[in-house]
């Protein structure tokens, strides 16, 4: 038996699980559940990434803290993973001691092996807000082509990437100020000390070509020192005997692999140590994105080396998910969130389609949701699950449940049946999803095939003993395509095995030896694609709340109470009652309706509430509660002059306006 610490990339905490996030988690849960299939230990982690400043930022947005918006992150991704049976030992956070103490134990390594170096740099620095900029809180006009309104990092119309301190009239992001130019001092490790050691790593520890070769390129290109600290504000650790500097997000985030075996192996009384110290016989594989491969075969190896940790066994990567051949899109309703597809349609579907898909290299993959209806119907549904749903029905039906020994050498199927065992560990092995699934559903064909040819319905009327033996040949057949799926689809499994009585189906189950003691027909196993299922995914996408609607965003799950303010900050809001004028909806976005409110004199408002008045008609004639002397506001739509009171409702149905008596004179002060 050999032991597996397996991961998932850790996704950021300050955006909604989605189908894309789910190609790795489903690549990772089901290589996870096929070495729990061949009996090795196996640990699969994974946590969600929580620091830095979009984090910070997308917290500022909504009014929270970034404590609140990461707990709420982790809550809703964990419901997300549970629901396409993505089977974490633990799932953790990078905001934890464990993670500060293993960062600074990693952090010191590096020091005292005198791999940080010091050196200053020109940055820009908000006066007003106090604190150095990140590239994405600048904005500017793109000094090649001109485009305005870029971040600071690279132009979204040309690409080019360059220096915040590059734009032409930066200004920042939060207030629009002009940042000046500032000297300050970072932290840098010498990669380069590092080279030797990774050129032993690298061939094994990063078997795919296509992600040798990049690797390979930049070894040869030469590694440039790495940038691990961070001026405060930050949200992240304080690097210890440094004053107001904090380990950039990237130095925390893959020790997060590590914090989280410490807590399972705390909460479980094993050492963390078992698994990660350098001499360890465990298998440590990080699944990736081929976007992140530099931090996972550079900095990660030479970081894990200078700590005497054990270095990755596999860095395994994979390609991006495109739908209908083009990027996700919110507005063509392929930007799919997890939660969205788990009203729709079974996250087993998704499961599947993705597995016909993973092969070892780092192409993209395409959903393409006609293929996706055809193969799941016709690979998985028409196929090994309609055989066991056929046999067990039958077998139930006509021989009490009961199964029969059978002479495998009688039924050359059965020689089928084991060779497809050993192909598909080691097609398993190499990280050949797509080609066990192949080979899965050939053998399913064949099966098919032959109870189809065998025709005990028929055989019965004058050989009931053939025919049983027959059924049991051809159970014994589901039997092993139900336990070879079981990794890729585990809850269609578990309903097969519900049937025959197992537990959980193990490599033991799929020896013609072993019988189960009663067959009972399955509820439905899994039912067809619907296309119309399909259709809805996509128009409920189209609808579901987005994490960069700017303008038209209103978080209902706003709870935490503010800052206090002292009276004078209250009294400087005007607080007026309005009428209604006119109220109508917005071409283009989902959320805003725009009013016209009599406040003594009529101002265009923007506000967030479409959800709670499908028919704005109703708000007119309305008294409601304006803040009147709010800054006029340029939105996507146009300007919004004032800001009305409004109070989620408990049950979800958005934000509703506060309402006042309707005898209350427009304009007057509310006190
Ligand atoms: O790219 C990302 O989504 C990162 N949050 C992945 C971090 S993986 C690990 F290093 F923590
Ligand atoms: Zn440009």
């Amino acid at each position: 038996m050999s032991r597996v610490l397996i991961t998932s990339a850790l996704p950021y905490a300050n955006g909604p699980i989605h189908i894309g996030h789910l190609v790795e988690h489903v690549q990772t849960d089901v290589w996870a559940r096929f070495r729990r299939l061949m009996g090795d230990e196996v640990l699969h982690l994974c946590a969600d990434d929580t620091h830095g400043t979009g984090i910070e930022l997308n917290a500022r947005k909504e009014g929270i803290t970034p404590e609140e918006l990461v707990a709420r992150s982790q809550r809703e991704h964990e419901r997300d993973f549970a629901a396409f049976g993505i089977n974490f030992d633990s799932y953790y956070t990078t905001n934890s001691p464990e993670n500060q103490e293993l960062a600074n134990l990693i952090y010191h390594a590096l020091k005292d092996g005198g791999h940080i170096e010091r050196k200053s740099s020109m940055q820009m620095y908000s006066e007003s807000l106090g604190r150095f900029l990140p590239d994405r809180w600048v904005k500017g006009t793109c000094p090649k082509c001109g485009t305005p309104d870029q971040y600071g990092d690279q132009c979204g119309n040309c690409n080019t990437t360059y220096e915040p301190a590059d734009l032409i009239n930066p200004v920042d992001a939060i207030e629009g100020k002009t940042p000046v130019l500032r000297e300050t001092e970072q932290l840098y490790v010498r990669l380069a000390d590092f080279v030797g050691e990774l050129e032993r790593w690298v061939p094994e520890g990063v078997p795919q070509p296509a992600v040798r070769n990049f690797v390979d390129r930049w070894m040869e290109a030469g590694l440039a020192d790495w940038c691990i600290s961070r001026d405060a504000p930050y949200f992240g650790f304080e690097i210890p005997g440094e004053t107001g500097k904090y380990f950039y997000v990237w130095l925390d985030a893959p020790v997060g692999y590590i914090a989280t075996t410490k807590q399972l192996c705390d909460a479980r009384g094993m050492n963390w140590r078992d698994w990660w110290d350098a001499g360890s016989d465990a298998e440590i594989v990080h699944v990736i994105g081929k976007d992140i491969v530099y931090f996972h075969t550079l900095f990660w190896p030479a970081m894990l080396h200078a700590a005497g940790l054990k270095q990755p066994s596999r860095v395994q990567a994979h390609g991006f998910l495109t739908v209908a051949g083009e990027k996700m899109s919110k507005s063509r309703g392929t930007f799919i969130r997890a939660e969205v597809w788990a009203e729709h349609l079974d996250p087993s579907y998704l499961r599947f389609y993705y597995a016909t898909k993973l092969g070892n290299g780092i192409d993209d993959m395409d959903l393409n949701l006609e293929d996706f209806v055809n193969r799941v119907n016709s690979d998985l549904v028409n196929n090994a699950v309609n055989l066991a749903s056929r046999v067990t029905k039958f077998i139930a039906a006509r021989f009490d449940g009961q199964v029969c020994d059978f002479e495998t050498a009688n039924h050359p199927l059965c020689d089928d049946v084991a060779s497809a065992v050993d192909q598909y560990r080691a097609l398993m092995q190499d990280w050949d999803i797509r080609g066990a699934t192949r080979l899965i559903a050939e053998l399913g064909d064949k099966v098919n095939t032959y109870f189809q040819e065998a025709a005990p319905w028929a055989l019965i009327k004058t050989d009931p003993a053939a025919a049983q033996e027959c059924c049991s040949a051809a159970l014994h057949a589901a039997t092993v395509l139900m336990t070879l799926l079981s990794p890729i689809v585990p809850d269609v499994a578990a309903k097969y095995a519900d049937a025959i009585g197992v537990d959980v189906l193990g490599l033991e189950h799929t020896s013609p030896a072993w019988r189960p003691a009663l067959v009972a027909a399955p509820d439905s196993i899994i039912s067809r694609v619907q296309p119309a299922a399909v259709d809805a995914v996509i128009e409920a996408s189209k609808q579901a709340p987005t994490d960069d609607a700017v303008d038209d965003t209103s978080s209902a799950d706003l709870e935490a109470i503010k800052p206090e303010i002292s009276f004078d900050d209250f009294s400087k809001v005007d607080l007026r009652i309005g009428k209604v004028v006119s109220a109508s909806e917005v071409e283009g976005a989902r959320k805003l309706l725009q009013l016209t409110v009599d406040i003594g004199r009529e101002i265009n408002v923007f506000a967030g509430i479409r959800q709670a008045y499908p028919d704005p008609a109703v708000l007119v004639g309305a008294s409601v509660v304006v803040v009147a002397n709010l800054a006029p506001r340029k939105m996507r739509f146009g300007v919004s002059e004032g800001m009305l009171l409004a109070t989620s409702a408990a049950d979800d149905s958005g934000l509703q306006l506060v309402q006042v008596d309707p005898s209350a004179l427009a304009g007057w002060t509310v006190r």
